[in-house]
């Protein structure tokens, strides 16, 4: 058993946090946002994670999660301390570190004298960030710590099953001492380990997330040129995914890639290499590319309906994905205002969204059911996959739609069941 200290309890300290007390650490879980505090201390983690809600109560009910505030007790106890603080972008797209800076400071009054405390970076952070930031900050104490970067790599909506069961954990580390540290900390993980320098880590977790948002727009690009060439994408990606070089997974194509990670981590990517120099023509296209990817689904929607001009429009899965309530750079966002621009009325549906995206786009009506989103609607767009989304067949679009035109922005309709729906995926002829 560890004691872990983990700063910032968003959605990847918490989940850290809890996956190490369910393992049976005694973790301590820091945050400035009193109010985030009082929610997780009261079992009601402030967003939505499968299982994550339950596995909150068991581990502060078994005394192994604290919350607090203030985390100089903690810290100052702790073998382990993770920072899991956010790293948004700035207007510019690079990375802002105002609150990794804050948090190594609340870190380093912390630190104790007498023994040295691995301090662990899994914000993600540009390459460099730990050396030429957080080092100095720390060595400001006066006292002694190792340091490492641990990349996470959850994914939203099974971001709990994905720390309690990795498929690979990254290491950068300092030192031998170090990542025997960490090796031990980690010995029951059943997955490869690497062990790399502190800024290959950093590295490799940008890296990661560029190759999988260029894999997407790669599938988006090539659908577009199915439709060109008038053959499938489903045809041709099953030839394609024949090749043992071509990994199956994240090769569905729509209306564009979202979430807090993929445009985020591109765009810092960019921005930092840019300012050393040197303009990445690949990522930069990807990032162009998927800023206007959702307007093949207005496209393909026009074409079966014409102006828009007062119609009305059900979309479908307002979160940036499915099993998620998270709609950061969610595409239902430039979805929904190029509808209302071009005059057309919103009625959108989440299962689980819905108060997150209402000030997003408050013109949009936000109603409690598909059925409701579709009832005499002469349009739907299909934005994020949720698996209730997935199980629609014809006559949900036939009984309550004005005129049954369905614009399948994620690919999850099976097109078999929608004989009699003016049905349209992006990559289909
Ligand atoms: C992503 C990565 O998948 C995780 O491995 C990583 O740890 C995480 O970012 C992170 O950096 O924290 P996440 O943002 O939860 O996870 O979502 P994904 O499932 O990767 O989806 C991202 C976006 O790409 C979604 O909008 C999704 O709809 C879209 N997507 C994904 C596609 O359009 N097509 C695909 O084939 C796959």
């Amino acid at each position: 058993m560890s004691r872990i200290a983990v700063v910032g309890l968003g959605p990847v300290g918490l989940v850290t946090g809890v996956a190490f007390a369910e393992e049976g650490h005694k973790v301590a879980g820091i945050d400035v946002d009193a109010r985030r505090v009082d929610a997780v201390r009261q079992g009601r983690p402030p967003f939505f994670e499968e299982g994550l809600r339950d596995a909150v109560q068991r581990v502060l009910e078994n005394g192994r999660l604290a919350v607090t505030q203030d985390g100089s007790e903690a810290i100052s106890e702790a073998d382990f301390v993770f920072l899991c603080v956010g790293t948004p972008a700035r207007p510019n797209g690079r990375m802002d570190d105002v609150y990794l800076r804050q948090a190594a400071e609340e870190v380093a009054s912390g630190l104790p004298s007498h023994r040295a405390v691995v301090v662990i970076v899994k914000s993600t952070v540009v390459p460099g960030t730990t050396e030429t930031i957080l080092k100095p900050l720390l060595e400001a104490s006066g006292r002694p710590f190792r340091l490492a970067v641990n990349p996470e790599f959850l994914r939203e909506g099974h971001a709990l099953e994905d720390a309690l069961h990795p498929d690979r954990i990254v290491l950068g580390v300092d030192g031998p001492e170090t990542a025997k540290a960490l090796r031990w900390l980690y010995a029951n993980a059943a997955c490869p380990i690497l062990e790399t320098d502190l800024r290959t880590a950093e590295a490799i977790k940008y890296a990661t997330n560029a190759f999988l948002a260029t894999k997407v727009a790669f599938a988006n690009e090539l659908a577009d040129l199915c439709s060109a060439l008038g053959v499938s994408y489903d045809d041709v990606i099953e030839g394609v995914k024949l090749d043992p070089r071509v990994n199956p997974r994240f090769l569905v194509p729509g209306v564009g890639f979202g979430g807090s990670c993929f445009p985020k981590d591109v765009k810092a990517l960019v921005a930092a290499v840019s300012a050393a120099g040197y303009a990445p023509p690949l990522l930069e296209a990807v990032l162009r590319q998927n800023e206007v990817q959702h307007e093949r689904a207005l496209a393909l929607l026009k074409e079966e309906l014409g102006d828009l001009r007062g119609k009305r429009v059900a979309l479908l899965g307002l979160a940036f994905k499915g099993n998620t309530d998270d709609v950061r750079e969610s595409r239902a966002v430039p979805l929904a205002r190029a509808l209302l621009e071009q005059g057309a009325a919103v009625v959108g549906y989440d299962p689980r969204a819905e108060a997150n995206f209402r000030p997003l786009v408050p013109e949009a009506e936000l109603v409690a059911s598909v059925e409701e989103a579709l009832q005499g609607a002469d349009g739907c767009i299909l934005q994020a996959d949720w698996p209730q989304f997935s199980v629609l067949g014809a006559e949900d679009f036939l009984t309550h739609m004005k005129t049954p035109v369905v614009v399948d922005g994620r690919r999850i309709l099976d097109p078999d069941k929608m004989r009699g729906v003016r049905f349209r995926r992006i990559g289909s002829p």
